[in-house]
């Protein structure tokens, strides 16, 4: 039996397109006959909201039985875990209270390691083929322990001016992160939110090939009304509308993602 992969997607940058990519990207490993847990560490629920409607993503948070309930109240998180409408597709979703884990944290014994220790007996277990992590735009407690539990870091990076700015900030945080957990490596950034009439994507190709060690994904993400429609349905788009654009982009990124991970 193959180890679980877990992969985390973190940009301190917000609105990249990590819950995005997250969540198709763990679709399309599950049509790939993967066994997938989503797992959703940001308080506005985004991921959760990926795969099921407003009011299940506020029970869900509402509840002790998400990853805060996890983390802070000793859920067991066997009870955390929701199948989707999908097979080989299952969720941990997030709580509202998220954002208050980042101050918890620093009272916890091993407080790096808290979300690791919690998943270990699911990678035990077996029953997972990946495991994705999607992260807060944040770079603290909360997101060092996402990778802290992770294997390889995807960043989706958005085409735009802004897009790079900030990014130094989190190759330092993840180098600080290597040296607790050097198990950890960069997978890629992925390109996002592409704009083919602009410019945008050529200068910031140009600006991550000027860096050492950062490897880049060959499928880009263009911008594609679709991956909204999809969202508003609670749908990943390569569900909602399989043949368009971002759908097709995204089944080939994860075919990427899973020759890497699984080399
Ligand atoms: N390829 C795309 N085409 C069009 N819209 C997109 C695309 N990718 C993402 N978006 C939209 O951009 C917004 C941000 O995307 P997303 O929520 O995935 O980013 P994020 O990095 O998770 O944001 P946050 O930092 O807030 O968690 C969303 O409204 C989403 O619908
Ligand atoms: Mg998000």
């Amino acid at each position: 039996m193959a180890k679980t992969k877990i992969i985390c997607f973190a940009n301190n940058k917000g609105g990249s397109g990590k819950s995005t990519t997250c969540s198709n990207i763990g679709y399309a490993l599950s049509l790939q006959n993967k066994r997938v847990l989503l797992v959703d560490a940001d308080m506005q629920l985004n991921l959760t909201l990926a795969f099921f409607g407003e009011e299940d993503a506020l029970s869900f948070a509402k509840s002790d039985k998400n990853l805060y309930g996890a983390m802070m109240k000793g859920t067991p998180i066997s009870e955390c875990i929701y199948q989707t409408a999908y097979p080989n597709l299952d969720l941990l979703p997030s709580s509202t209270l998220m954002s208050g884990a980042e101050y918890e944290l620093f009272t916890k014994w091993q407080r790096e390691f808290v979300v690791k220790k919690l998943l270990a007996p699911i990678v035990e277990s077996g029953l997972y083929d990946y495991i994705l992590l999607d992260a807060p735009p944040t770079l603290g407690c909360l997101v060092m322990n996402l990778l802290c539990a992770a294997d390889f870091l995807i960043i989706p990076l958005e085409a735009s001016p802004w897009g790079l700015f900030g990014l130094a900030n989190m190759f330092d945080f993840l180098k600080e992160v290597q040296q607790i957990s050097p198990v950890l490596s960069l997978m890629g950034v992925v390109i996002t939110k592409v704009d083919t009439r602009k410019n945008y994507y050529k200068q910031t190709l140009a600006a991550l090939e000027e860096l050492e060690n950062v490897r880049v994904f060959s499928q880009i993400i263009r911008l594609d009304s679709a991956i909204e429609w999809a969202q508003d349905n609670s749908k990943p788009v390569i569900a909602f509308k399989k043949g368009s654009r971002s759908a097709l982009e995204y089944v080939e990124l994860a075919k990427e993602v899973a020759e890497y991970a699984d080399r």
